[in-house]
């Protein structure tokens, strides 16, 4: 049997267009917009350490976004220019076509559907062009809007992995969702 060629990842798209939001590549013109919800101890609760300077948001912009830009987008308004969030593929593995899913999302401008615009397009690229087959994304027990949003992107609550991560001090559980290719095809019929 021939071997089906895998695409790269290096190949993913850099922009993605929806009908209200541009994801695209995040740069330091975006550490006024990160460092306004980064640096809110409510919006980075879960997600990392509140920024406590611009340079810090600086550093992390550096550290996280440009030094290796994969599958890492900012979610900008399309009708303002305003970087309101992140999304991102982590722990991309390529052998095993499989990634991880992680996102923020400014509070001012939660509850208005963008997080789930974000994701919808993300899995388009991920299950369609890059032909992966499984996106999976991780949850502290307590965070529901995060679990809210797995479930509406169409994952499939799997199970949960006891104290895997150190969080705030003391090892939690995380429970792992994740939507595989097959059951993308079927969400579009
Ligand atoms: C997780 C997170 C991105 C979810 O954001 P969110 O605002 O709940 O999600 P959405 O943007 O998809 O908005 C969904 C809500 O908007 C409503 N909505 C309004 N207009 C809408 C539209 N046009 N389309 C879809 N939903 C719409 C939905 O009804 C839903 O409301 P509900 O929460 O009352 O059910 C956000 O809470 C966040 O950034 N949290 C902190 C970071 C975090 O926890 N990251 C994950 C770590 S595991």
């Amino acid at each position: 049997m021939q071997k089906r060629e895998l695409p790269s990842v290096v190949k993913i798209r850099k922009r993605i267009k929806t009908n209200r939001l541009l994801l695209r590549p995040v740069t330091l013109e975006d550490a006024m917009d990160m460092y306004e919800y980064a640096s809110d101890p409510q919006n980075a609760y879960y997600v990392f350490p509140t920024n406590k300077s611009i340079e810090e948001t600086r550093e992390n912009i550096n550290n996280i976004f440009l030094k290796n830009p994969i599958g890492k987008y900012g979610i900008e308004l399309k009708s303002t220019g305003k970087m309101i969030g992140t999304i991102y593929l982590l722990n991309i593995d390529e052998p095993n076509r499989n990634a991880e899913l992680s996102y923020v999302l400014n509070h001012n401008f939660e509850e208005q559907g963008y997080a789930i615009e974000a994701v919808r397009a993300l899995e388009n690229i991920f299950f369609r062009e890059m032909n992966f087959v499984r996106l999976y994304a991780r949850h502290t027990l307590d965070n529901r809007r995060s679990e809210s949003l797995m479930e509406r992107g169409g994952m499939v609550r799997e199970g949960i992995a006891r104290q895997e991560v150190e969080f705030r001090g003391e090892m939690v559980d995380m429970c792992y969702h994740a939507i595989v290719q097959s059951d993308y095809r079927d969400l579009l019929m």
